[in-house]
């Protein structure tokens, strides 16, 4: 069983900054650059991209970037991390061949060094069918040596194992699941069910959005605005109703002389999953590489457990996620 350290997530880069605000190339990129080089000298060891982040003009430009700094990075320790990517499986990718050409270009702006490739979400609540025809033709890309692993994302703990089972039956591994979980999301028996699953079949347990999209880094007395209209809407909503458990984050994030980012990476460590942290900042890869060096004890996971559970408000969820 792999290590649960910590994984990068490049998905908001291609949000935030290029699809919402326009596409600022060079200091934006020379930053990014620094930000991947950074996180995966501190031990960051996997990277998670999508083919869907970006649109339009822009669409797989997440992907593109991450290509061009791969390029870069000397094969020693290209070996040592997971290059993941997300294929969205919109409603025309269909049929056990629908995901091969997301495939080929995904693979091609990722310069051939994907070593992870994921279903992006469940099409089981409007298309249960498609589902295990993606799967099967992502098991054929296994079954050519053209992939090394799969993975599934927005998958509940039925789906998970039906069809992990399934693919099971034709002698190939899934690999891994990603869901939302973070001391935001809403608190449900199917998180244990999965982590169950995980546990039981080594199945790497993989956390996105562990943030809260950084809602969980915000003082308790602070109110920022932040610079996307849907952000600001969130973080509205959202701040005022937290304020009791960012405080108890605040005063664990003192005794350790850390961060809040800190605290509520090692909440999700201490769940056992592996957080998928969005960091567009050298400073935040240092920061989220730090979570690494300590750990909650049973009494502070509890605590945040108990406030999480009173907390009123919560991330909204991916509407496609399976039972
Ligand atoms: N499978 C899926 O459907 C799915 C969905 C969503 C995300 N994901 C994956 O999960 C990754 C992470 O999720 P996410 O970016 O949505 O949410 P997140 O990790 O919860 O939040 C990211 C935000 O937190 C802030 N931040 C990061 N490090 C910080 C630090 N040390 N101190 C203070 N603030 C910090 C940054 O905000 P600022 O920009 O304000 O600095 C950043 O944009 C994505 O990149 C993607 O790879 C997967």
């Amino acid at each position: 069983m792999k290590k649960r350290k910590i994984g990068i997530g490049f998905g908001t880069w291609a949000w935030g900054n290029k699809l919402v605000w326009g596409y600022e190339a060079e200091t934006d990129d020379i930053l990014l650059k620094k930000t991947f080089f950074d996180a995966i000298d501190r031990g960051l060891d996997l990277v998670d991209s999508a083919d869907s982040y970006g649109t339009g003009s822009l669409f797989g430009q997440g992907e593109k970037l991450i290509g061009d700094f791969l390029e870069e990075l000397p094969k020693r320790k290209l070996k040592k991390i997971t290059i993941a990517t997300k294929l969205a499986p919109f409603p025309w990718r269909i049929g056990r061949n629908g995901l091969n050409k997301a495939f080929q270009e995904s693979n091609q702006r990722l310069q051939g060094k994907m070593t992870r490739v994921q279903l992006h979400w469940s099409t089981f609540r409007y298309a249960p069918w498609q589902e295990e025809q993606l799967l099967n033709g992502l098991g054929d890309l296994y079954e050519k040596g053209l992939i090394k692993e799969i993975g599934l994302s927005n998958t509940g703990p039925k789906r998970l194992n039906f069809l992990y089972q399934k693919m099971k039956d034709r002698g190939i591994k899934i690999n891994s699941i990603q869901v939302q979980l973070s001391l935001l999301t809403k608190p449900s028996l199917e998180d244990e069910n999965i982590k169950n699953i995980c546990d039981e079949n080594e199945i790497e347990y993989l956390a996105y959005s562990p943030l809260g999209l950084g809602i969980l880094t915000i003082p308790p007395n602070k109110y920022p605005k932040p610079k996307t209209f849907l952000r600001q809407k969130l973080f509205q909503r959202i701040l005022p109703k937290t304020i009791e458990l960012r405080t108890l984050i605040a005063n664990i994030s003192k005794k350790y002389s850390a961060s809040q980012a800190q605290v509520a990476l090692n909440w999700v460590r201490s769940h056992g999953a592996k957080p998928i942290v969005g960091i567009r900042t050298p400073f935040q890869a240092k920061d989220a590489s730090s979570a690494l060096n300590w750990s909650l004890t049973k009494s502070e996971k509890e605590s945040l457990d108990f406030y999480r559970k009173k907390c009123i408000a919560n991330m909204p969820q991916n509407p496609f996620t399976s039972p």
